[in-house]
């Protein structure tokens, strides 16, 4: 059967990473969280000294010329993915805060994303990938057989981020503060000047404010086989 590339794209806290992963496991594929990528660097950013964690100012000669010099890999390993960098896992450090409120920025240079493109396309040569971010279906993969673009209503998506804090022992923020920062991180990605996150003309449009995961996950996948011409 013919292996397809498929992109997922779309707003951050909408489930989209496990929706995808999920969807790559059904069909034997390889999945790659594009996200991690940036965070990676981001990582590797503020380890050399190449970013300022408080003023997120940016040594960007240095840090174009240190490019060359990471390497990046993603594993799966027991149903998870693995984010790898230099060799070493760095899984739990990109996700953590200092992470996460330095990212932006790094994604939002365009010497950072010409090389992290170039990386995925190269990945997904082949085809037989899901890859989940913010670009794949307009700039990564404009020719990919499926495209979805992911979103949810702010409210549904900050009531999940809340319960997922919550249950990480994190009490300290009410509801309309993590509204506030999806909503604010939301008006970021879209309207930054370099690759801003918008949906491909082509791609399917998958709101899952209403939607149980086994029903979006049903979806998807007979999204999928449709598009394998089955
Ligand atoms: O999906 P995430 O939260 O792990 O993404 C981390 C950051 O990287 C976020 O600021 C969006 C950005 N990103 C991007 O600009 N392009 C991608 N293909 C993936 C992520």
């Amino acid at each position: 059967m013919k292996k397809i590339t498929i992109a997922f794209d779309g707003h951050s806290s909408c489930g989209k990473s496990t929706m995808a992963k999920k969807l790559a496991e059904e069909l034997g594929y390889l999945y790659v969280d594009t996200g991690a990528m940036y965070r990676a660097v981001t990582l590797y950013a503020l380890q050399q000294g190449l970013m300022d964690a408080t003023s997120k100012q940016i040594n960007e000669a240095a840090l174009q010329e240190a490019l060359g010099q990471i390497q990046i890999t993603q594993k799966q390993e027991g149903g998870k993915v693995k984010t790898y960098l230099n060799g070493v896992c760095v899984e739990d450090e990109i996700r953590q805060m200092r992470v996460s409120s330095c990212v932006s920025p790094i994604a939002a240079l365009g010497f950072v994303r010409r090389q992290l493109v170039a990386f995925q396309q190269a990945m997904g040569k082949e085809g037989g990938i899901v890859m989940d971010g913010r670009d794949i279906g307009t700039v990564v993969f404009p020719n990919a057989e499926l495209k979805v673009f992911v979103t949810a209503s702010s409210k549904v998506r900050a009531q999940r981020r809340l319960l997922e804090l919550q249950a990480k022992g994190d009490t300290s923020l009410t509801l309309e503060e993590v509204q506030r920062n999806i909503e604010e991180r939301d008006y970021i990605d879209s309207h930054r000047e370099v690759t801003p996150l918008v949906q491909a003309p082509d791609a399917k449009l998958l709101d899952n404010s209403e939607m149980t995961i086994p029903e979006q996950n049903a979806l998807v996948l007979q999204w999928a086989k449709e598009a394998m011409g089955e």
